[in-house]
């Protein structure tokens, strides 16, 4: 990437939370293609793929990396226990003027109510916190009850399980500073689960998005993966 292009590197963070007032926010992978950040649809109500995921979310439930909070804002409003983490102060700032209670802090530091959380949310690519997926998988076992569960978001068959280095840029070219991400493909999920002793459940499909369930060994179910009606072209 020239000099010429981007401003000087700054921290994601900022980057973040600029991008949450202005709603325009770009990540750059190492291919070094810009591509645009759905900063609005965070900001914005649920979709309906969304309201369904969370009709599987049972309490009390820990949104990871939960944005402007909208996903434990309709957990709440449901009546279901919910608590937002973000790592961002502006994230946390927009959640909990809206209305979400949410916590500024990284899912790696200390989270009140540890052991005790039924569900974990990680939503809109949020698989990717820390580039470590089985990492963050085992970090999240920690936090959860003894049949806890973890619904993750995924990238559709075929798309390749990797790490990598991205950077997030506004519209004007000014540059974070390059931090590592995860993608996880639902091919891939169920050996990263086990690595982290969780068994992944269900995969399935909504509005061309994609979900997993990964349950605690406490967690009651049918003990093998299974595919939604809506899900196609998974590997066994
Ligand atoms: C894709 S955005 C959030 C989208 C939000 N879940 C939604 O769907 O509206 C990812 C979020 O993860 C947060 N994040 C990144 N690393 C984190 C960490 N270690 N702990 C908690 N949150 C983190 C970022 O600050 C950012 O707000």
């Amino acid at each position: 990437m020239s000099a010429q292009r981007t401003a000087a590197a700054g921290d994601p963070l900022d980057l973040l939370g600029r991008a949450l007032e202005r709603q325009t926010l770009f990540v750059r992978g190492e291919d070094l293609r810009r591509r645009p950040l759905p900063v609005e649809r965070w900001l914005g109500p649920l979709e309906p793929a969304d309201a369904r995921v969370l009709d599987r979310a049972r309490g009390p439930v820990l949104d990871v990396g939960c944005g402007p909070g909208r996903h434990v804002l309709e957990l709440a409003r449901r009546g279901v226990l919910a608590l937002g983490v973000d790592i961002a102060p502006a994230a946390v700032r927009h959640a909990v003027d809206r209305g979400a209670t949410a916590m500024l802090g990284s899912v790696f530091d200390p989270v009140p109510a540890a052991e005790h959380w039924r569900t974990a949310l990680l939503l809109d690519g949020n698989i990717g916190i820390g580039g470590k997926p089985v990492a963050l998988l085992r970090r999240l076992r920690q936090l959860l009850c003894h049949d806890g569960t973890v619904i993750c978001e995924l990238e559709p068959p075929g798309a390749t399980t990797r790490c990598e280095l991205v950077a997030l840029e506004d519209a004007h070219g000014q540059r974070s500073s390059w931090f590592a991400w995860a993608h996880v493909g639902v091919d891939g999920i169920a050996p990263i689960a086990a690595r982290a002793r969780l068994e992944a459940r269900e995969v399935w499909r909504d509005d061309e998005r994609w979900f997993a369930s990964l349950a605690t060994d406490g967690a009651s179910g049918t003990g093998s993966l299974a595919r939604s009606a809506g899900s196609r072209g998974l590997a066994a």
